[in-house]
């Protein structure tokens, strides 16, 4: 029995940095709308022809690797979490093993939207566990800003996404008082449709019909979110899930370090950090910089703060995430 520990983090963001004010020009909203309702200031979208969700995946992955002083032979398997994969099939985790050159490892495609990260590091963590794998390189990446609804239907999600990757090296912890002390996975699929995209999943994409009546702004084609319902469901969740992590290993709010919640929208984060009386020392956000990365999100904010040296050796670190499915999920770690 070992546990897993985080070895090494990455991030890579496309260059292309979309303001609130750039947003406006294309789609009826505004700064002061978006900055009130989600804290988001900018986003970055890809530009076309450079980067996809894998390539992403593949830079952030790179910069992990190297953290982690291992080698890519070193790398014994590959999870790789998103809502928007290159292909519809095969999934980005074998594109992953191709352009990283990973001899032949295996390779699991997650799909678990925001909660997709937790959802991958929590297979990971398993893996290592059991002694079957040494080091899992684990990987959200998302492509929002190709299939966004930019006219006015679509503008309260549209200005949410933002486009970007983020990547952790899992690796083998023999001292059991650190690393990944648990994770906690949860569904509700009666919620499903209240965020979620129809078309192309095969219950919506009758190819006959498609050929036959093509109509690209059919609303199956873009992100569906009820908003309202989403953020009531998302602050009962968070608190439920990091609560629940806390309880599994005997601890306090008060021992919290570093809260890193899902970069959903700045109004949750908030919400969760006035619930829990944490201070703003005790919660890592910079959905203001980049929006909502999805599976993203909390890759990109856990190597953010350990950048800036926000997470220290023996902090507990939590991390956790609601979204579509609905899926909510929580990491409790001993750094
Ligand atoms: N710019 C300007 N006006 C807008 C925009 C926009 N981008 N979007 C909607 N509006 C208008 C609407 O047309 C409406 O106008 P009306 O009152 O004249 O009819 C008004 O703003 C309110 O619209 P609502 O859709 O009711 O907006 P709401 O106040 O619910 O805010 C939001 C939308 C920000 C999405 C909110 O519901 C929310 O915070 N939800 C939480 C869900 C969330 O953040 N999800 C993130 C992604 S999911 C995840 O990661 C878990």
């Amino acid at each position: 029995m070992y546990h897993s520990k985080i070895a090494g983090l990455g991030y890579y963001v496309p260059s292309n940095v979309v303001t609130n004010d750039d947003l406006s020009k294309i789609i009826d909203t505004n700064d002061e709308w978006i900055q009130e309702r989600t804290g988001i200031q900018e986003r970055r979208h890809i530009i076309r022809g450079e980067d996809t969700t894998t390539s992403m995946g593949v830079k952030a992955a790179e910069i992990a690797i190297e953290r982690a002083g291992v080698t890519k032979e070193d790398i014994d398997f590959v999870v790789f979490a998103t809502l928007s994969p290159d292909y519809y099939f095969p999934g980005p985790g074998v594109l992953v093993q191709r352009d990283l050159g990973l001899r032949t490892v295996g390779a699991l495609d997650v799909r678990n939207q925001c909660s997709g990260f937790l959802y991958a590091l929590s297979v990971a963590d398993q893996y290592i566990k059991t002694g079957m794998y040494k080091n899992i390189l684990v990987i959200g990446s998302e492509v929002h800003s190709t299939g966004l609804d930019m006219s006015t239907r679509g503008r309260s999600v549209s200005v949410i996404f933002g486009d970007g990757a983020g990547a952790a090296v899992l690796s083998r912890e023999e001292d059991l008082s650190k690393g990944i002390l648990s994770t906690h996975l949860h569904s509700e699929g009666q919620h499903a449709e209240e965020l979620s995209l129809i078309a192309p999943g095969m219950g919506a994409r009758w190819v006959t019909d498609i050929i036959a009546d093509n109509d690209p702004n059919d609303e199956s084609y873009f992100p569906y979110m009820n908003g309202q319902f989403v953020f009531k469901n998302a602050v009962v969740r968070f608190a439920e899930v990091i609560n629940e992590g806390l309880e599994a290993n005997d601890l306090q709010v008060s021992d919290i370090d570093m809260l890193i919640p899902h970069q959903a929208n700045l109004r949750i984060s908030q919400f969760i950090q006035k619930k829990f009386g944490l201070s703003d020392d005790q919660v890592f956000n910079n959905i203001q910089k980049y929006g909502n990365t999805t599976a993203a999100s909390i890759p990109i904010a856990l190597t953010e703060a350990w950048e800036k040296g926000k997470i220290k050796s023996g902090d507990t670190v939590v991390l956790a995430a609601f979204g579509s499915g609905f899926t909510w999920a929580s990491a409790i770690i001993k750094w």
